[in-house]
């Protein structure tokens, strides 16, 4: 089923099913210790800009299946793309070192100019303001753990639509959901690009912007705040006019529903006043450790020729 993970629109509702249910087995041999199923099987992760938990997780998700890694964690300083070398020449050496690779690129679709000409599989870890579809992974993951359906629900989008990634990719995926709503909050500037938006109506599903976070977060079943991408914006002047505009505190919560979840994909700046972590419905910290989950899932459907996945 799966040869490289690039972008959320290659894969169907049954993928995401089967990784959603496979992801929550990973989740119990974790708990077991891991097991070896990956044994003598490398991973390489090449990071071109900066990440805390989507590196270490795959990482931690290829050893807990007994694998090893190999990594380059400051690609963009250390790697030969200094001297010039393109992407392409990169991924045809490290194929022969390692078994998949984990890219993540400031440059949108550098990764899938990489698995163009790769024999191994390539993971898009985040193709700069374009797509992290792993993230998009655990997120619906977490969504099915906390609200037991991925269906009937409706999710407030808040913050950067427009730079950020993973919101864009959660957006997609959701188009996979049955009867799901959207409400986008973006400060004027840094709304959801229209190709988004194109998928959204084209697969039916209903969304809205809308000005006032109190108001999502009465209707929504999840708050999905995130953080504006000041590295991406042209100038400091135009982060400026859009940063610190949608934070989340304790007066959403009081009108969210009991049942509903806050979820950030991390790392946040302001977006989440720490005085909401201690509430069960702050589920930002168990959706980032989902991501180790959802990582073990997909390089076993990756890696191991006898997964049910693979
Ligand atoms: C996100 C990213 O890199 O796109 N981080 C992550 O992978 N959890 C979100 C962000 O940087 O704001």
């Amino acid at each position: 089923m799966l040869r490289h993970v690039l972008r959320v629109d290659q894969f169907t509702r049954t993928d995401v099913e089967r990784l959603i249910v496979s992801a929550a087995h990973m989740r119990t041999i974790a708990e077991r210790g891991g097991d070896d199923r990956l044994r003598g099987r490398i991973l390489a992760t090449m990071f071109f800009e900066p990440s805390t938990r989507t590196r270490m997780s795959f990482e931690s998700a290829m050893i807990r299946l007994g694998g090893r890694v190999i990594t380059m964690e400051n690609a963009s300083e250390t790697s030969s793309a200094v001297k010039g070398e393109t992407i392409e020449d990169t991924v045809r050496i490290v194929e022969t070192y390692a078994d998949a690779i984990v890219i993540r690129h400031p440059v949108a679709g550098i990764p899938e100019r990489g698995a163009q000409v790769a024999a191994v599989p390539i993971i898009n870890a985040g193709d700069g303001a374009h797509e992290h579809p792993t993230q998009a992974l655990l997120d619906v993951f977490t969504i099915q753990q906390e609200l037991g359906r991925i269906d009937d629900i409706t999710v407030a989008l808040v913050g950067d639509l427009r730079y950020g990634r993973a919101p864009r990719s959660l957006a997609m995926i959701l188009t996979l959901a049955r009867n799901c709503r959207l409400i986008l909050v973006a400060p004027p500037g840094v709304e959801m690009s229209p190709d988004v938006l194109d998928a959204l109506a084209s697969h039916g599903v209903e969304y809205r912007a809308e000005i006032d976070l109190v108001a999502a977060a009465r209707e929504a079943d999840v708050v999905y705040m995130t953080r504006v991408q000041k590295e991406r914006f042209p100038d400091e002047r135009s982060y400026l006019a859009v940063r610190g505009q949608y934070q989340f505190g304790e007066q959403h919560l009081e009108v969210m529903r009991p049942q509903s979840i806050v979820l950030h994909p991390l790392p946040r700046v302001d977006e989440i006043d720490p005085a909401v972590d201690s509430d069960p419905r702050a589920a930002y910290f168990r959706q980032a450790r989902n991501g180790v989950f959802m990582r073990m899932a997909l390089l076993d459907a990756l890696l191991n020729s006898s997964s049910t996945l693979a």
